[in-house]
């Protein structure tokens, strides 16, 4: 088993909203960071969520109980990613904390965002006027979980105080420090206070790591130990910067910015960020340019085929997808005969099956003969209801006949065959002879050839429907 993680003589990518996730994580590391911390995600949210292996992504996600996926991480960062997390609730950041601790190297609790969200709940900033609850939140952390857990901090009006909270922290058994240097009211452009940083650094054993520079003091990889050297701190944490263009990391010199741009777009689709993520990170990357021809492109995308497209990496979007679906496919195994097993799910009648395509001939599908029976029964049309989950994209159907529900507990990898193996579930349930229906309904189909152009020109309501269910 590797060792715990270090925070001395580090650089690490900062915690960032939106900004840190996955890909950007990735990014860092390979252009050399350290250390690289996830975005600030909220206690009360990570609670609710299980913790899902994605076996087609290879990566670890938590999933909220809507299926969004609130942190994704992978193998290749897991002894680097330093978990941060918002809380002002020892018991729930403990809870929060056991249910990542396997998948992460650290635990670090933000203490110094001063953003409403955060300091709404008694978190971030806020906490820094509660010396009591920060000690109760680490030490119960501390102890609880086995992995390092360090804080970020800013700094208080007075440097007597910044001090005391410091060594009060230290006490606690937290295995570094994060000093943003400046204080709870100051905005990013104001310069950072390298003196207080220094100060906080010689007043304490554990590593302390320096935060604040990107914007007047760290521009390429160079500055980072003037910045270090400048606050007296073992290690620098860099936010901005790193948001800019993630190749500050970089020893040999940052990286032209599109080049970094198309790497970050290959990690956003090979672990399947969200398009709007993976967007908004690409538009820090653009800053002023942000409303050049690529900007405006890159804005307008509305999924990654079209931020693919935008950046001119199509290709690279078609090889990645293909290899996800054959990875997805081979997940699947081989051919199980069918499971014939009936079961109830609340009101739904479930089977566990697939919608085999090449079952059926050509033009027909179970949703036809399910129509056509509906049709020669005088029933009203069949509904479908489709729901997408996050962690893999996959989608369930649900068909509703004569008030009944039918769904297969399977997922399809599109909405049209999910809606198909609904459909499959309806026909076997109700016992309605497919193939049979099937020659019934091609032969309807034939005889109604003609009347089909008049259909076609004039559609009922219901008719309109179906096209879009
Ligand atoms: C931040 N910052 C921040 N801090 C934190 O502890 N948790 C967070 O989630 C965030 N989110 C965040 C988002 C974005 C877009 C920015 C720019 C900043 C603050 C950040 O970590 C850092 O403390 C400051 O940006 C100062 O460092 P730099 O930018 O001068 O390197």
């Amino acid at each position: 088993m590797a060792g715990r993680l270090s925070f001395a003589n580090i650089t690490a990518l900062a915690p960032m909203v939106r900004v840190g996730t996955l890909p950007m994580r990735l990014l860092a590391l390979d252009y050399g960071a350290d250390v690289v911390y996830c975005e600030e995600l909220i206690d009360i949210k990570m609670a609710q969520c299980r913790r899902v292996e994605n076996e087609v992504l290879q990566t670890v996600d938590f999933v909220a109980p809507d299926d969004r996926v609130m942190f994704r991480t992978c193998e290749k960062e897991k002894q680097r990613v330093v978990f941060q997390m918002g809380t002002a609730d020892p018991e729930r950041a403990l809870a929060v904390a056991r249910l990542v601790e396997k998948d992460v190297a650290a635990i670090d609790v933000n203490m110094g965002c001063p953003k409403e969200y955060s300091t709404k709940g008694g978190m971030g900033a806020a906490l820094l006027s509660h010396p009591d609850k920060i000690e109760a939140i680490l030490t119960k952390l501390v102890s609880g979980v086995s992995v390092p857990v360090t804080c970020k901090i800013r700094i208080l009006p007075s440097l007597e105080d910044t001090l005391t909270l410091a060594r009060r922290i230290e006490k606690t058994g937290v295995a570094a420090i994060a000093v943003h240097g400046r204080f709870k009211d100051e905005r990013p452009r104001h310069p950072v206070h390298c003196d207080y940083i220094g100060a906080v650094a010689r007043a304490v054993a554990v590593p302390v790591i320096a935060n604040g520079g990107s914007l007047d003091l760290v521009k390429t990889h160079g500055d980072i130990r003037a910045f270090k050297e400048a606050a007296g701190a073992s290690s620098v944490m860099l936010a901005r910067a790193a948001m800019w263009n993630p190749s500050v990391f970089r020893s040999a010199g940052p990286l032209p910015l599109h080049d970094v741009m198309i790497q970050y777009l290959k990690y956003a689709l090979r672990y399947d960020n969200h398009a709007f993520n993976s967007k908004y990170c690409l538009c820090q990357m653009l800053r002023d340019k942000v409303e050049s021809a690529l900007g405006k492109r890159v804005q307008a995308a509305q999924d990654n085929r079209e931020l693919s497209e935008a950046m001119d990496q199509l290709d690279a979007f078609e090889e990645t997808q293909a290899a996800l679906d054959a990875r997805r496919d081979a997940l699947r195994g081989p051919e199980r005969p069918p499971d014939r097993v009936i079961a109830l799910d609340g009101d739904v009648t479930t089977m566990a099956l697939k919608f085999e395509r090449r079952e059926y001939p050509p033009q027909l599908t179970p949703k036809m003969f399910l129509l056509e029976w509906s049709r020669r029964q005088k029933l009203e049309q069949p509904t479908y209801q489709t729901v997408q989950r996050a962690q893999d994209r996959a989608f369930q159907s649900t068909v509703t006949v004569e008030k009944r529900k039918y769904r297969s507990s399977l997922w399809e990898k599109s909405k049209k065959f999910a809606e198909q193996a609904s459909a499959v579930v309806c026909l076997r349930v109700l016992g309605i002879p497919e193939s049979h229906v099937g020659r019934r309904h091609k032969r309807k189909t034939e005889d109604d050839r003609d009347g089909a152009r008049e259909k076609r020109k004039k559609p009922t309501a219901g008719e309109r429907q179906t096209a879009g269910s």
